[in-house]
């Protein structure tokens, strides 16, 4: 696998760094993407009923089975080498952000500290109508428990289609865009937005920005440099090309 020297110096140099992921890099993990053809979610799903208040409001116990179904699978799977190769560059890089589209939480299994998670996280719960943050120490599978505060229908903590991003997760990723030398864009399409404008910020800002994906997509040709490998592949043989076999 051919990796640009270019890459391997701003590796080792680059004191402030941003990595934005999204569902290709816990594919290898098993974890199904959303929009790779026939094997996405998307593919075999319908958003609009659902991944949306209104699929709530019409279906909750279908978007709640939907979500338990989403919790299995991520709870069968463990991160794999692309993974633990960020978690890696994190503990070797002064200034790392890693802000993550991914709602399964397996960066932080991987060892990962400083996570964005700016679609939030299927294991973190709150109320529907009250919005307080709700624990819930084992799902149930079949339907949404009722809010202890105000009896309203509890919902995963995600952010569907038509809502906003959480802000303070919002504000912290735009900030590390800008102000690293390094972004590294890994297993996105680039098409959901505001997350895919986060590479061109951080381009216009004056960092040197990198694809990672299996083929081109919506970001190709827009940043300075774009690799097409698994990143559960590439990630670790870049770590050693940059940092020798201390890479672990
Ligand atoms: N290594 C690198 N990239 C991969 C791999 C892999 N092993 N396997 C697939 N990919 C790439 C695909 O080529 C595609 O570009 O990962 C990307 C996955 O794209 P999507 O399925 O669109 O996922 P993502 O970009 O994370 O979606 C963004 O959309 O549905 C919403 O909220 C959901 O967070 C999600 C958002």
């Amino acid at each position: 696998m051919q990796i640009p020297d270019t890459l391997i110096e701003r590796m080792r140099t680059a004191r402030r760094v941003a990595v934005l992921t999204g569902a290709g890099v816990s594919a290898e993990s098993g974890v199904p993407t959303f929009r790779d053809a026939q094997t996405g979610l998307w593919a075999r799903y319908d958003p609009a009923e659902l991944a949306s208040p209104d699929a709530f409001r019409a279906n909750p116990k279908l978007v709640w089975q939907w979500y338990a179904y989403r919790r299995a699978l991520v709870e069968a799977a463990a991160p794999n080498p692309g993974h633990l190769a960020l978690a890696d560059l994190e503990r070797r890089i002064e200034d790392f952000t890693l802000i993550t589209q991914n709602v399964d939480g397996l960066h932080r299994r991987a060892g990962s500290q400083n996570v964005v998670e700016l679609h939030g996280n299927l294991f973190r719960y709150r109320c529907f109508h009250c919005a307080a943050p709700v624990e819930l120490t084992i799902a149930p599978q079949d339907a949404p428990p009722p809010c202890p505060q105000c009896g309203g229908l509890v919902r995963p903590d995600v952010v569907w289609f038509g809502e906003w991003l959480p802000s303070q997760a919002w504000q912290t990723a735009v900030a590390a865009a800008e102000r690293c030398e390094l972004f590294l864009c890994i297993g996105t399409s680039g098409v959901v937005r505001p997350a895919a404008d986060l590479p061109l910020i951080a381009r216009s800002s004056g960092a040197y920005a990198v694809e990672i994906n299996i083929a081109p997509g919506a970001l190709d040709d827009r940043l300075d440099l774009h690799l097409y490998a698994p990143s559960g592949q590439l990630l670790p043989a870049l770590m050693t090309a940059a940092f020798g076999d201390a890479a672990r």
